[in-house]
């Protein structure tokens, strides 16, 4: 049997669930007990609906809202990261990308999104705890995505998988590295990237970002960027105008990219 649809409801702060148009009463977390089908089938995208207390804007769910409505255990990568990492990495469709750890799956998402139908992601994480929320996050997005990549996920840490992730493919154009100890796994999976390809490392602190910029020269990877993207939200004034809004200036890793080009 076909799967429900999805849709994204919005509420008036902006939190965004997503929901499967499944015809039964459910209990769904933030919203209550409800019969999605029943509820949401006469209701057009861009139209609101009272569920309980609460209006929600129907949308479609496109990726900012999947992301938005995500489940999260493992710290995820934003957008703000996400979009810089892909752009700088250049992936597109046709690439085979490997990615560790998966964790909640936010970086896999946007991969997922870019690699349209052609791609290939290859996932690679040793908790089952966070690889069931990250894969649970991607399914969703694979239904709700027309051109969803060829996705191939490991089970384990990525040093001791190589041969495994060498069985999937046995070059990969980019590497994205989203784990603690970095200098492990660039050690291991270097060897894999394609002449060109290039490798990132989110850093969360410095001291992570120096060891992944040794290891990448130790294996022969130039290093091509380093730093971090800084992001100042602006908002309306109360007194008219626009300016930075009055919330943090928050930091959320240093970002490292390396290529190998022999
Ligand atoms: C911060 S989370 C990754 C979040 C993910 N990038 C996202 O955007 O949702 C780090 C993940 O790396 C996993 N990890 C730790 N060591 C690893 C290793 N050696 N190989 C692969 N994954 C590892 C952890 O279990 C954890 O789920």
């Amino acid at each position: 049997m076909a799967d429900p649809p999805l849709a994204a409801l919005v509420e008036e702060n902006g939190r965004v669930h997503i929901i499967a148009l499944t015809d039964e009463s459910l209990k769904i977390k933030g919203i209550g007990v409800f019969n999605p089908y029943a509820t949401l089938n006469g209701v057009e995208d861009g139209q609101e609906v009272q569920i309980g207390s609460k209006v929600f804007t129907r949308l479609p769910p496109r990726l900012p809202e999947l992301v938005q409505g995500m489940k999260r255990r493992a710290q995820t990568i934003g957008s703000k990261d996400a979009g810089v990492l892909i752009a700088r990495l250049g992936i597109g469709s046709g690439d085979v990308v490997l990615e560790a750890g998966l964790g909640s799956g936010g970086q896999s998402m946007h991969l997922a999104r870019v690699l349209g139908s052609s791609g290939h992601l290859i996932t690679v994480e040793p908790r089952e705890e966070h690889s069931d929320v990250g894969l649970e996050n991607l399914m969703t997005l694979s239904k709700a995505i027309e051109a969803f990549p060829q996705h191939s996920h490991v089970h384990g840490r990525i040093e001791s998988c190589v041969e495994e992730i060498q069985s999937i493919s046995e070059q990969v154009d980019a590497i994205l590295l989203d784990l603690p100890e970095h200098p492990v796994a660039i050690r291991s999976v270097a060897p894999l990237l394609t002449i060109g390809g290039r490798l990132s490392c989110y850093c969360p602190v410095s001291s992570q970002l120096e060891q992944a910029w040794a290891a990448c020269e130790e294996v022969g990877l130039e290093i091509e960027w380093a730093g971090e993207v800084i992001e100042r939200e602006w908002g309306k004034a109360s007194k008219g105008g626009v300016r930075p809004v009055n919330g943090p200036f928050g930091h959320t890793a240093f970002l490292l990219i390396a290529q190998r080009k022999a």
